[in-house]
């Protein structure tokens, strides 16, 4: 591996590790009140520990890669102008972190600027403390085991992962293809986390994922996670995910699952 990529995804795990001992601590403090407030809709919300969490993964990528560019969910785009870009969802799953169900992540990308290529990704599941890596062309690890996809060649016996947007207009299209595709594979699961469900793609604890209307951070860490466990990630119908669109899989149910979406696209 490419020294500089070496580099920055051992910080990364080093920043997602730290970033974590601060989520548990505030959360074991019993002074601590958490505060939550909307962002674009009720639905839609953020915790002053989103933004504390953000706040210290920039400060030490641009401590200690001040040429790098950073974008992040809560605090949009800052500094650098170098070769690599960090894509961090300080927590991936806000919604689960408030109510304390049990899956909610701290997910960072690296990607050269030069052709967008995703060279890093690390997702920290901060209650379970499993740290998904993967490095490009170097395969993907859950602390420290090797990941891969599951086998499953048939859609109608896959177990599919999916999410839901903040959007009520999103929410109702996505209602209906749920509706068309629920009778025709084994069944569908929504954990509450974009980051995750790709994991367990790689994992092999989901044979496919789809979902409209992510965002960057959500999916640049957990996709290389995917395609480096052996799986495929593509937009559904163009070549990469899009913000319409993303369908992960062990590659093999692909087609298929894009025969059931497809009547929505
Ligand atoms: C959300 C989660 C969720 C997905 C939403 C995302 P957030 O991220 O990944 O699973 O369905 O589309 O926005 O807001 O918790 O960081
Ligand atoms: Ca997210
Ligand atoms: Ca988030």
């Amino acid at each position: 591996m490419n020294e500089e990529i070496s580099l920055r995804h051992k910080a990364s795990v080093g920043f997602a590790r730290q970033a974590r001992e601060l989520i548990i601590s505030r959360l074991e403090d019993p002074e601590f009140t958490l505060s939550v407030s909307e962002k674009t809709s009720r639905t839609d919300v953020v915790t002053q520990i989103d933004k504390e969490v953000e706040e210290l993964l920039a400060h030490n990528i641009s401590v200690k890669f001040p040429d790098d560019a950073i974008i992040g969910e809560e605090f949009g785009v800052s500094g650098g102008n170098g070769l690599f870009e960090w894509v961090i969802d300080p927590i991936d799953g806000t919604t689960n972190f408030i109510y304390g169900f049990p899956a909610y992540a701290i997910s960072i990308a690296v990607r050269r600027t030069t052709d967008l290529k995703v060279l890093s990704g690390v997702v920290l599941d901060v209650p379970r403390d499993r740290l998904y890596e993967a490095t490009q062309s170097g395969g993907s690890f859950a602390n420290g085991k090797k990941l891969a996809v599951t086998n499953q060649d048939n859609i109608n016996d896959s177990l599919i992962g999916t999410g839901f947007s903040y959007s009520s207009a999103v929410r109702i299209r996505q209602g209906e293809i749920i509706a068309s595709i629920i009778t025709k594979i084994r069944d569908i699961r929504r954990a509450g986390a974009a980051s995750l469900d790709l994991c367990m793609v790689a994992a092999g604890e989901l044979d496919a994922y789809y979902e409209q209307g992510l965002k960057p951070w959500d999916y640049m860490a957990g996709s290389l996670i995917v395609t480096e466990a052996g799986g495929m990630v593509d937009g559904g119908f163009t070549a990469h995910p899009t913000e319409d669109m993303i369908v992960a899989s062990n590659s093999k149910v692909h087609s298929g699952l894009l025969e059931l979406i497809q009547p929505f696209h």
